[in-house]
């Protein structure tokens, strides 16, 4: 069984670990090994910046990281690394996450980062995102994103029965 970690999730802080429990939930429901661990751009930079480096050679293909408030995480990964660096901007301030969003989308010219929609919303795509990345190169993967998007369509084909069974029932 494959165990190497092909994913890197890392967060700001501890307290975002609820948050990015979604993108980890979704690795796994692709069978994607991933690690996971906590470093700060602002608190302990020499650490992010040695994850950063290291990433790629200890077989990492895709880093998912999510930080909130002054959210310079993911762009201070991605200036360190070639791999794609997936970014959640996470609600931990009174800002609600709109500081994290901005921080984290509006990077300069030639260091991107995928920049995903506030909260467990965007850590539910970012897990997505990198299954599709990482189906590029296996098609096993591949088929199991067909079928996810086929069960979003089934999903919606129900939720649109029973709207309108509710419609014939409530006005006849
Ligand atoms: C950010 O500040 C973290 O990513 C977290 O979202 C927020 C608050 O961190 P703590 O003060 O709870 O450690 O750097």
């Amino acid at each position: 069984m494959e165990t190497t970690p092909r994913v890197g999730i890392l967060m700001g802080s501890a307290s975002d670990y609820d948050i990015m429990l979604e993108a980890a939930r979704t690795l796994r429901e692709f069978g994607i090994p991933f690690e996971m661990t906590v470093s700060s751009a602002h608190r302990s930079p020499a650490r992010t910046s040695r994850y950063a480096r290291e990433a790629l050679s200890r077989g990492l293909e895709v880093l998912i990281v999510g930080a909130g408030a002054a959210a310079h995480l993911a762009g201070v990964v991605a200036s360190e690394t070639t791999l794609p660096v997936v970014a959640v901007p996470i609600d931990s301030s009174s800002l609600k996450g709109l500081d994290a969003l901005l921080a984290t989308v509006q990077m300069p010219a030639g260091v991107p980062v995928a920049t995903m929609a506030i909260g467990k919303p965007g850590a539910r795509n970012a897990g997505v995102l990198a299954a599709q990345i990482l189906a590029r190169g296996d098609a096993a993967l591949g088929d199991k994103l067909r079928r996810f998007k086929a069960e979003l369509e089934n999903e919606i084909e129900s939720r649109a029965r029973a709207v309108e069974d509710r419609l014939r029932n409530d006005l006849g």
